[in-house]
């Protein structure tokens, strides 16, 4: 193998493929909105904190501190037009929920509403905030999670042939190719 190098720039951010989530929230006052994250990855299992990067200017990361909470929306590949339109609008000025017909549901946990025609939600309180330069990490506990029965195997699993999520990688939406094998199993008979 003969490695090229490249300078590091904004692409390198995106070597990697993420999950492309819709992130829901809504302020004290204000009607709730809708932003789409690429930027989003796993950083605990005790307590559960997913982490999400949202750019120190967005109207949607005033909102999240606002109520102290926000909602990760997990999209199909087949929503890949309403994650590319959450993410190209501000709700400054629309009403994403109502433009795009979504239907903000009553969340059990948090303030802000899930986004019922996204398969799971993932209700978080704000557990931190860290400034990361132009962009703050927040970090979420989950606190509730929905999912639709339709896509739930027997043992309660996500069944990948009935879900296929909607991955980022070099600013392209992709999504996800064959199942490889489970988590260890070079170890495990
Ligand atoms: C595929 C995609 C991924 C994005 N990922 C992020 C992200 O991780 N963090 C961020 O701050 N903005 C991200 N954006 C941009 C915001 O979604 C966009 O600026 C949005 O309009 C902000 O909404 P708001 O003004 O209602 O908060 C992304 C946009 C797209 C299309």
């Amino acid at each position: 193998m003969v490695k090229k190098t490249l300078k590091p720039n904004y692409r390198a951010l995106w070597l990697a493929p993420t999950a492309t989530v819709l992130v829901s929230c809504t302020g004290k006052s204000a009607t709730p909105n809708i932003i789409t994250i690429a930027a989003y990855g796993v950083f605990s299992s005790s307590p559960l904190l997913l982490g999400i990067a949202i750019g120190v200017n967005q109207y949607s990361l005033r909102l999240i501190k606002e109520t102290g909470d926000f909602v990760v929306n997990v999209p199909s590949h087949e929503q890949a037009h309403i994650a590319d339109l959450c993410g190209s609008f501000s709700g400054r000025r629309i009403n994403k929920f109502s433009e795009f017909n979504l239907t903000p549901g009553r969340s059990i946990k948090v303030k802000s509403p899930y986004i019922v025609e996204c398969p799971i939600n993932i209700e978080c309180t704000l557990w931190k905030s860290v400034n990361c330069g132009n962009h703050e990490l927040l970090l979420g506990e989950i606190q509730m999670v929905h999912v639709d029965e339709e896509i739930l195997s027997e043992d309660g699993m996500i069944e990948p042939s009935k879900f296929n999520p909607l991955v980022s990688f070099q600013s392209e939406y992709w999504s996800l190719g064959k199942r490889i094998n489970k988590w260890h199993y070079t170890v495990k008979s």
